[in-house]
């Protein structure tokens, strides 16, 4: 191993001997298995395959049996143009698949529902101690927070429906989906902070202090957000439960997608996610041109990297790259096959 090499593997804080003991292992088998998780996540930065590999899970799914659902809140969702045919915000059969739907959730359709769900009791108790019109709702929905709290509640609430034996829920690039990790709770606590202000500050004028208080019977604005917080504290439960729900990070071996990785993978174990496989998409596995090869030992050396800091959590296998795009069924199909029955030749 020159110089050059020695450097490189050190700034991810491998040593020589490591990448030596790893390179011996090149052969590496692994198939992807799921077991019985009723949501299968896919996780990854945006462009290294996130999509695909939804797309290939979900028709594999299908093909052995079972109503599945493939959903994607990508703002820039790609499961139309994947599966060529239009999905809408409801779950939409996809043509020539039995047993498979899809859909794309928007933010505007999330916080439609958001509204519909909590919009009267919100209204009603704030009216009850201040003017506001029905819009304030709208305001209210606005707050950072609001729509990635009431998206993971909508999933979940799609998993527990029993409507479909597996949700596979193809996910926004990273930040979006961190995000929606962490802040359920922020927002809450804001709400509860501005309530109890607000109360106080009403309750200092007697004429008000007594319209601050609800009508005999109705709970109060603490006691409903409290409500929300307990069923946001179960939403978060459910997807951290391991039995419910398989996470896989889909990446690709370069070295923005080795960088975004380690961040996905910081945050996911940062809200307790336990990330079942990671899928190294795009690998170059025959080099038939100085261009290939070039690239392919490129790759190599990030395979490795990626492999000896991580084989020992969770199965790493790889998804060669295709000299097509994959779309429509018949390559989708070629991917799952790839993922589920050839595995990774590197
Ligand atoms: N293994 C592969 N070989 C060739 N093309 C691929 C492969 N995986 C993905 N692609 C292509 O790369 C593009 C991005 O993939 P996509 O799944 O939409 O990424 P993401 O959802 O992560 O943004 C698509 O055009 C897709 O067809
Ligand atoms: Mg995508």
């Amino acid at each position: 191993m020159g110089l050059g090499q020695k450097t490189f593997y050190a700034s991810y804080g491998i040593s020589s001997e490591k990448v030596n003991r790893v390179e011996k292992d090149r052969v590496n088998s692994n198939t992807l298995t799921l077991e019985h998780q009723r949501l299968i996540m896919i996780g990854g930065k945006g462009g290294v395959g996130k999509t695909t590999t939804a797309a290939a899970i979900a028709l594999w799914l299908s093909r052995h049996g079972g109503k599945i659902l493939i959903l994607s809140s990508d703002p820039a969702p790609s499961l139309s143009d994947i599966f060529e045919t239009p999905l809408k915000d409801i779950p939409t059969p996809i043509p020539m698949i039995p047993g498979l739907f899809g859909m794309e959730i928007s933010s505007r359709e999330v916080l439609r529902r958001w509204k519909e769900c909590f919009g009267p009791e919100i209204y009603e108790v704030i009216s009850s101690f201040a003017r506001v019109d029905y819009d304030f709702v709208d305001y209210i929905g606005s707050a950072p927070g609001i729509e990635e709290e009431y998206l993971l509640n909508y999933i979940m609430e799609l998993v527990q429906s029993g409507s479909y034996d597996r949700v596979v829920w193809d996910t926004a690039p990273a930040g979006h989906t961190l995000r929606l990790l962490q802040l359920p709770g922020i927002f809450l606590e804001h709400l509860e902070a501005a309530t109890k202000f607000y109360m106080n500050l009403y309750s200092t004028f007697d004429k008000l202090k007594a319209s601050a208080k609800l009508q005999k019977g109705k709970r109060t604005l603490l006691q409903i957000i409290s409500g929300w917080r307990e069923l946001s504290q179960r939403v978060i439960e459910l997807i951290q439960d391991k039995r419910n729900v398989a996470v896989l990070v889909v990446t690709i071996p370069e070295a923005l997608g080795v960088k975004q990785t380690e961040r996905i993978l910081a945050e996911f174990d940062e809200s307790n996610l336990q990330v079942n496989a990671l899928i190294v998409n795009n690998v170059i596995e025959r080099a038939d041109c100085d261009f290939h090869q070039h690239r392919q030992s490129m790759q190599r050396r990030y395979w490795r990297v990626i492999k000896e800091v991580y084989e020992h959590r969770f199965p790493i296998l790889t998804v060669p790259l295709s000299a097509n795009e994959i779309k429509g069924l018949s390559q989708i199909e070629m991917f799952a096959q790839l993922l589920f029955e050839r595995g990774s030749i590197w």
